[in-house]
């Protein structure tokens, strides 16, 4: 149990911190982004300014080329394009070979067949005595600012498989040494409930012993009492209780080691059946076996027998005269299902998710007047984690009860 908690913790864990970097990446790359257009846009405005005062106005419409002529006499050709166009629009002069032919602002594209090309473009309106006579354009090419982006994403998504599973592995480790506390805690618990089982019995041992003692001498004296048969099963129920709570703390100790080999369920199905059989009989129950697989599972043959025994007596026990019970057996994918199906009492659906609780009872009047102390499902939930598998119980309050109990297959 300790364990799956364990990896829970890590995989809760692994998924924060997932969404976290997802969440830190995406706010990476929208700053990034803006920052470089921020950056683009501020270059090209200050070229447009410092380019604007060498533009000439020749026959009413302007040109660069005293200026391209010095810029090139002085080796200082700037990586963007400048353009200028007419008032119409129309290009007239180009020095740059990365911008797009046409007035825009913005990012602006164009395919060129297999290539493309991606601008960021500034533009202003040329006004000489207030009269418009063109329009000059800056561009410069983003394609290495979106390759830097791309890169960005797919960094974030390919560090994702690794980050994840670093995190799943500390978050394990980590939760383990968290968790050490609560582990020792509950071993505790478990060798108290087995110490207080053990302790039990040396007082039952000594009643039991005195009862047979006092049978004897009230037989000698020829006194009949009622009162020793009372003690008599008061005191079975006490070692019933401590042997309960004896074989819980074996099952549930992680650390007990207990012979795990294939087992046949058929086999165990069927020995409990001649068990409960006569006793079904004399409180006029139906109990048959169903459909059973033959494939094995791999278990512990005392643990899995108490588990089935325990369900039988449940459905035994709170299933009145002329009612039925069966149980069968059948394959699911990689697991055998056992089934335990009586027409009883049933189990209320508020009462559905606690019957696995320890000295939990429904009905608890009827449960002691049939003698039990609330171990029984404790004990199969137990056996069922110990074998890695599953219980799921089904129930209507007057039809009655199914248990079903996964585990894999050998
Ligand atoms: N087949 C069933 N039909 C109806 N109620 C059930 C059935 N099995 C269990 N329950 C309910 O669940 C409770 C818990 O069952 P559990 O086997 O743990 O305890 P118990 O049978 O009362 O005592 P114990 O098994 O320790 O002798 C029962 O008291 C009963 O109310
Ligand atoms: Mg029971």
């Amino acid at each position: 149990m300790l364990n799956q908690m364990r990896v829970k913790l890590a995989l809760y864990f692994m998924c924060l911190v997932l969404v976290l970097h997802l969440i830190g990446a995406t706010a990476f790359y929208v700053l990034f982004s803006a920052s470089l257009v921020r950056s683009n846009q501020s270059l090209l405005s200050d070229l447009a300014s410092e380019i604007r005062p060498s533009i000439k106005i020749e026959n009413g419409v302007p040109t660069l080329r005293d200026w391209a002529k010095r810029a090139k006499e002085a080796n200082s050709m700037v990586t963007a394009t400048v353009q200028l166009f007419d008032k119409d629009k129309r290009l007239l002069e180009k020095y740059g070979d990365q911008g797009i032919d046409r007035l825009g602002r913005g990012r602006l594209e164009e395919r060129e067949r297999s290539s493309i090309k991606k601008v960021r473009s500034v533009n202003e309106l040329i006004k000489t005595a207030g009269k418009e006579s063109g329009y000059l354009q800056v561009q410069v090419s983003t394609i290495k600012n979106d390759e830097a982006c791309e890169l960005a994403i797919y960094a974030t998504i390919v560090a994702m498989p690794f980050l994840g599973a670093l995190v799943a592995v500390a978050g394990y480790i980590f939760s383990g040494i968290a968790l050490k506390p609560a582990e020792q805690a509950m071993q505790l618990t478990r060798r108290f409930v087995a110490d207080a089982g053990h302790e039990l019995n040396t007082p039952i041992a000594i009643i039991e012993a005195s009862l047979e003692a006092l049978g004897e001498i009230l037989k000698e004296n020829n006194v009949k009492e009622d009162l020793t048969e009372i003690i008599a099963k008061a005191s079975a129920r006490m070692s019933e209780l401590a042997s309960d709570l004896i074989f819980l703390a074996r099952v549930e100790n992680p650390i007990s080691h207990y012979v795990m080999a294939p087992v046949s369920v058929k086999k165990l199905l069927e020995d409990v059946c001649d068990d409960f059989n006569t006793l079904a009989k004399s409180r006029d129950i139906h109990f048959k076996l169903g459909a059973v697989s033959e494939l094995e599972v791999m278990g512990n043959l005392e643990f899995l027998r108490r588990m089935v025994t325990n369900l039988a007596s449940n459905a035994l026990r709170y299933t009145d005269a002329g009612g039925s019970i069966i149980l069968w057996s059948e394959v699911e994918g990689r697991n055998l299902a056992i089934k335990v199906s009586d027409t009883g009492i049933g189990i209320p659906p508020e009462s559905i998710d606690h019957v696995f609780d320890r000295f939990y009872r429904v009905d608890k009047a009827r449960a002691r007047a049939a003698g039990g102390a609330g171990l029984g499902l404790s004990i199969v939930k137990a056996v069922v984690e110990s074998h890695k598998g599953n219980i799921t119980v089904t129930s209507e309050v007057g039809r009655g009860s199914t248990f079903k109990v996964t585990i894999p297959l050998a």
